[in-house]
């Protein structure tokens, strides 16, 4: 299988050269050295020395090896990237055939116990004795067989149909994840042959940078390109590229989880390498890049477990998994459990609900949101994704739609992935039929007929109606009446739209002048419901003047900046009668902020309803700036991650900023605290990995009462 042709001559020994056996000595060295320093960069993701000393090592091993053609190796560091195009690739069998695993479909628990169950009957296991089993994830890639001869690279072959791949070599080898030589180690030396198996995979990063290059290229008419609709199929089409150059511009990545022809056979009985877990350490060793995230977990619990925690933790990974696999941890007990038909009985796969599924466009909407921004819908046949049914995903924009070239009666593909909202991904071009028509935004607002504009450097259009449009008064009301601004518990989509549609409430002062028998009035509603409105509505009068500002829905002023205007100017009156300079001095409060703040107050119907407000008893506590409390946190950034004993993550993000700090949604170097609950996940290992101190809620409220 080795193939000389492709890299000229194997490598010679020091003695058939002897006039230049140092510089033979120095590109050996060179080749380890550089091999170290790949490994660091793409494995360990810790270089140890700057890009510039790899590439200057680079060029010297390059040198030499232009001097010395006959010394050119297929394990080089310099031969990574370098083969001819290709019109076809050429088949590749198994040594050892690559089979596929049994699939769980079962969302629950019950997958996890139906496997364990199973194990435990072929095994003849009593009730108290438990399996060790290795937890893994399924990585959303494909897989490849990599055959390692003495060590070094010879061959890379998809799946195919598990007994006949294809040998796309050439591709895997500009993989710099995948060493070109595995490192021995005395006490554990690499196998003979060794064939390692594992996941070409694309992280979503790398993917999202990948399309944004791809789009530059088309916006730039070149021929060919587009655009790739997930991860996996950029990975899948990467791999599968007739020429090696442009694989070797798609960033793939790979990991190792198991085994092909291994030989010699690691003796019996000398317990070297025992278990599953003991093969990925080995991989580990040698080179190989193996997720941190596999485990050894006793029975079936712990994989229920397992699968409940990273299904929690799946969208906050840097890459796309499609479930948790499941093995057998002892090589003995896996050649006693064997194989059924093509599967073996000691692994199964247990998958997750996909986040991607296929369905078609039954008409593309067009929605108003609080600010006029007018949003393209894609109404789409009811389909499970993500675990709900989803109806509707968001296009964005017409920018965006015409993008993606969605099409009435397209077949496209949704994703939902953790509560982000959906979203149509690609077009299905091939399932077109006819030519449905481009798809436009409208000219006017679809609510209230107001010209809808675009402005200069936007992406949006715009429905210049204001609040005269209904669509902007309902979601202008919704935002008022919003848990985090002035909260009016109750009052919801349903009962907003039956308000606004029926008249009864036309200004944000209105709802404080609605009667009992006006709301009764409305279909559906209880007299009992009508009363717990009126009291929310009265409930809600006594607000903070940030929670008030923040209702107003100025636009780009969100619940910080409203916090930090009240802070700044302590009433309401001299936030009203700033000017752009003034607004300037907030902290936070830029050009863009400090004009929308200055244009809405210089509005006279929006000081009328703000007067109103006022006049219905709206009212909060005005204090002089600066001198709101004691603020002995001034000055730390927190970050809150997993469930707290006693407070809700809302509630401990008032009482820290009360007292001074800020609060932040990721950790740095510049984080000062990690506010840690239970399930805490990829935050606490940020702040661990990064040295920040992580404390708990009791330590957090002992803070607050530190009074400095
Ligand atoms: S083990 C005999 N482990 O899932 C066991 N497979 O059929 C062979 N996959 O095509 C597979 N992550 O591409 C295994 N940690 C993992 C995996 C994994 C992803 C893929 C693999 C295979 C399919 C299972």
């Amino acid at each position: 299988m080795h193939t000389p042709d492709l890299f000229g001559a194997a490598p010679v020994a020091d003695n058939d050269a002897p006039d230049h056996a140092p510089d033979h000595a120095r590109m050996l060295a060179l080749r380890q050295t550089l091999h170290h320093h790949a490994h660091c960069y793409y494995v360990l993701d810790a270089p140890e020395i700057p890009d510039a000393e790899y590439d200057r090592l680079f060029q010297a091993l390059q040198r030499l090896e232009d001097q010395h053609p006959q010394w050119r190796s297929p394990d080089s560091p310099t031969q990574r990237v370098g083969g001819k195009v290709l019109d076809h690739f050429s088949p590749a069998r198994h040594a050892v055939p690559m089979l596929s695993i049994r699939t769980e479909t079962d969302t629950e628990a019950s997958g996890a116990q139906a496997f364990d169950a199973r194990i435990r009957k072929e095994l003849g296991l009593g009730e108290a004795e438990e399996v060790a089993y290795v937890a893994e994830l399924k990585f959303d890639g494909l897989a490849i067989n990599l055959r390692y001869e003495g060590g070094v690279l010879v061959q890379a072959a998809t799946r195919g149909d598990g007994e006949v791949g294809e040998d796309v070599t050439q591709n895997i080898r500009t993989i710099g994840q995948i060493p070109l030589k595995l490192s021995s180690t005395p006490a554990l030396p690499v196998p003979d042959v060794l064939e390692v198996r594992g996941e070409v995979y694309m992280r979503r990063d790398d993917f999202e940078a990948l399309n944004a290059r791809q789009r530059a290229r088309i916006a730039a008419g070149e021929k060919g390109e587009k655009t790739f609709v997930n991860p996996r199929n950029a990975a899948a089409g990467a791999v599968r590229q007739l020429d090696p150059a442009i694989a070797a511009q798609r960033p793939l990545s790979f990991f190792a989880y198991g085994l092909g022809e291994v030989s010699p056979v690691l003796p019996p009985g000398t317990d070297l390498i025992a278990t599953h877990f003991a093969w990925l350490q080995a991989f580990k060793a040698w080179g190989l890049p193996v997720s941190e995230h596999a485990a050894v977990v006793q029975g079936a619990n712990a994989l229920v477990a397992f699968h409940q925690r990273m299904g929690a933790a799946r969208d906050t990974l840097p890459f796309d998994i499609d479930g948790v696999v499941y093995k057998v941890n002892s090589l003995a007990l896996q050649k006693q459990l064997g194989f059924v038909t093509r599967e073996p009985r000691w692994a199964v796969a247990h998958k997750y609900p996909a986040q991607e599924q296929l369905t078609t466009v039954q008409s593309i909407d067009v929605q108003v949101g609080r600010t006029g921004k007018l949003t393209p819908v894609a109404k789409l046949a009811p389909v499970f994704v993500g675990g709900v049914t989803v109806t509707n995903a968001t296009l964005h924009n017409e920018d965006e739609a015409r993008r993606k070239d969605v099409r009435v009666g397209d077949t496209v593909i949704v994703r939902r992935a953790g509560d982000v909202i959906p979203e149509v991904v690609g077009v299905l071009l091939d399932k077109r039929t006819g030519e449905p028509p481009v798809f436009t935004l409208p000219t006017t607002c679809p609510v209230c007929g107001s010209d809808a504009v675009r402005e200069e450097g936007e992406a949006d259009h715009r429905c210049s109606g204001g609040l005269f449009c209904s669509a902007q008064r309902k979601q202008a009301i919704l935002h008022f009446a919003h848990r985090r601004a002035v909260e009016v518990e109750g009052l919801g989509e349903k009962l907003v739209d039956q308000l606004v549609d029926s008249g009864v409430i036309k200004t944000l002062p209105d709802l404080y002048r609605l009667g009992l028998t006006a709301l009764a009035n409305l279909e559906r509603m209880a007299d009992k419901s009508a009363q717990n409105i009126l009291q929310a509505l009265e409930a809600s009068k006594a607000t903070t003047l940030a929670r008030f500002v923040f209702g107003l829905g100025i636009r780009h002023v969100g619940e910080a900046t409203a916090k930090e205007l009240s802070r700044h100017f302590g009433t309401l009156d001299a936030i009203m009668a700033a000017s752009v300079d003034e607004l300037l001095l907030v902290q936070d409060v830029g050009p863009v902020v400090a004009a929308s703040i200055h244009t809405f107050f210089a509005q006279p119907h929006n000081r009328e309803v703000v007067e109103q407000l006022r006049a219905c008893g709206v009212r909060w506590d005005e204090s002089t700036p600066g001198h709101a409390g004691p603020k002995p946190l001034a000055g730390k950034t927190f970050v809150i991650t997993g469930t707290l004993p006693t407070l809700s993550r809302d509630e401990a993000k008032d009482k820290l900023e009360a007292a001074g700090a800020k609060v932040a949604g990721s950790v740095s170097k510049k984080t000062s605290y990690v506010l840690a609950g239970t399930e805490a996940g990829s935050k606490l290992d940020k702040a661990q990995e990064l040295g920040v101190p992580v404390i708990d809620e009791a330590q957090m409220l002992q803070m607050l009462e530190a009074d400095t």
